[in-house]
Parts: structure tokens; sequence; C-alpha cells
């Protein structure tokens, strides 16, 4: 098979594909041969997105849509199951943090938008998709959770909902994956380190970006494109019997 060819026909959805993770993974998915459903809430950044794709000639499709509403989700998925039939891979990419509050800081309410944000919407996608796959007996599920959901960041301050959010999309990635194996969908998640997307650049300052970058192990952030990577590996037929694992693109933040 050709490298250029990992994904030939497959038919993958990506959420938060307008910009950071999300945005890098759909385009190394669509170099090698995907057609492309981007979802995203933000229309202007998602059409930036789409018109790069038509402009490399990706197959592309783009929804607008808000992955925290269940409705939405459910609408979002029958339009692309009837127009492909299928879909055979789907990244929850969707998810982040714009604060560092302490815990005796966070009301209910930002501690149930966290959680929705990074948890119930991948709930929400991949119940969603999960009947279509388990009917052509095929299925790639990526979730991006964090190094977060693992342990505290050692190097910066960490975020209490967020971590907890990653947690739970861990241990969903590793119930799903058992439940999900005989009908050859496998399940997997990664745990990235911090990458400068746009929101990181927002969020973080520059003394905790200085110090994870000078106290990772490899001395170094890690790139969008090396998430990227890891979710085309993930998702392709060299991972065919890899389910139920956290692959952790980290440059050595956290080792277990
Ligand atoms: N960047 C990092 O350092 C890092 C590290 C670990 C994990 N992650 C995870 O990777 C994923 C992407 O992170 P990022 O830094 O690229 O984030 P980002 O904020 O740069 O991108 C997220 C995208 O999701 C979209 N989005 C937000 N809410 C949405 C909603 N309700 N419905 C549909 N789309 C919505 C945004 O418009 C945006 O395009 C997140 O799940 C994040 O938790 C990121």
């Amino acid at each position: 098979m050709p490298d250029t060819e990992k994904l030939k026909d497959k038919v993958a959805i990506v959420t938060g594909a307008a910009q950071g993770l999300g945005k890098e993974i759909a385009i190394e998915f669509a170099s090698q041969g995907a057609h492309i459903v981007l979802i995203d809430i933000n229309q202007k950044e998602a059409q930036r997105v789409e018109n790069l794709f038509h402009k490399k000639k990706f197959y592309v499709d783009l929804i607008t849509t808000n992955v925290c509403d269940s409705k939405d989700v459910n609408k979002a998925i029958n339009v692309i199951a009837k127009k492909y039939k299928k879909i055979d891979i789907l990244v929850n990419a969707v998810g982040g943090f714009d604060k560092l509050d302490s815990i005796e800081d966070i009301n209910d309410q930002e501690w149930l938008r966290v959680i929705d944000l990074n948890l119930n919407s991948a709930f929400y996608c991949t119940r969603a998709v999960f009947p279509i796959m388990k009917k052509n007996r095929f299925g790639r599920i990526i979730n991006i959770s964090s190094g977060a959901g693992l342990a505290p960041n050692p190097h910066a301050p960490s975020y209490i909902p967020y971590g907890a959010a990653k947690a739970g999309l861990l241990g969903m990635t590793r119930l799903l994956a058992r439940d999900a194996g005989e009908f050859g969908i496998t399940v997997n998640a990664l745990a990235p380190g911090t990458a400068l997307t746009p929101r990181v650049k927002k969020v973080r300052d520059a003394k905790s970006i200085e110090n994870i970058a000078k106290m990772n192990p490899m001395r170094n952030l890690i790139d969008p494109i090396d998430c990227a990577k890891a979710a085309l590996f993930l998702a392709s037929e060299d991972a065919r019997y890899i389910t139920g694992v956290t692959m952790m693109v980290n440059a050595g933040n956290l080792i277990f």
C-alpha cells in the first residue's frame, strides 16, 4: 500500500476540526485518502479549514454543530450516515479548558460545562456512530484525552474538572473497547502533553509553557502533528488489533 493511502476511502468524522489538534488530525487523515467530515461549532474557522481542503483537493464535508447537544449530534450523524452508508472512523477531539481555577472557586456551572465539553460530547458522538459501525462490522474510535486524565502535570498547574473529565474519557475508552471488539470496532485514546494550539496559547502563561518545555525529558513541547501521526496509526490497518489503549504523546512529560 502506498504510504499516502493508509485511510483510502474511509469516512472519518473529526470533531473540533476547525483548529488545534482536531484540525491537524483531519489534515493528516485526508492526506491519507480519507473522506473527512469536519464537525465544529465555530463556523468561520471551520469554513477556513474546509477551503483549505478544497484547495488541496481533499474530500470534505463540513457540519457546523454543537457536540454538547445530543439532539444536534444525532442529527449530524444521521446526515453523514445517509450520505455515505457508513462511518469508519470517529475522532472525538472537542475539549479543553479556558481557565485554571482552584477547586474552591469552581461553581456547579463551571464544573458541568467542562464535563460536558470533555466527556459528554464524546459520549454523544460515540453513541450515535456506534450502531452504524456495528452494522458494518468495522470502526475506529479515537478519544483525545490528555495527560491530565492520568496525573497532574509535574511542571505546571492542572485544572481539576478537566482532569476528571479526561480520566472519565479514558474509562469510557477501556470499557467500550471490550464491548465493541466483537463487532470489529477498536476504541483507543490519546493522552497528549502540552501542544501550543490557539487555545493553549491563551490559557497557559509563558512561564508554564517554558517550564514544561524545559523540564520534559525530551526538552521540548509536542507539536499537533505528533498527535496526528499517533491518531493515524490507531486509525490504520497497522493497529487492527490494538484496542483499549491510552497512547501518551508527551515528550516524556509523564512516564508510567
Ligand atoms: N493542546 C494541548 O496541549 C492539549 C493537550 C492535551 C489534550 N488536548 C485535547 O485535545 C483536544 C483539542 O485541543 P486543542 O488545544 O486543539 O483545542 P482548541 O480549543 O484549539 O480546538 C478545539 C476545537 O473544538 C471546537 N469546539 C469547542 N466546543 C465545541 C462544541 N461544543 N461543539 C463543536 N465544536 C466545538 C472549537 O471551536 C475548536 O475548533 C481537546 O480535547 C483537548 O482537551 C489538548
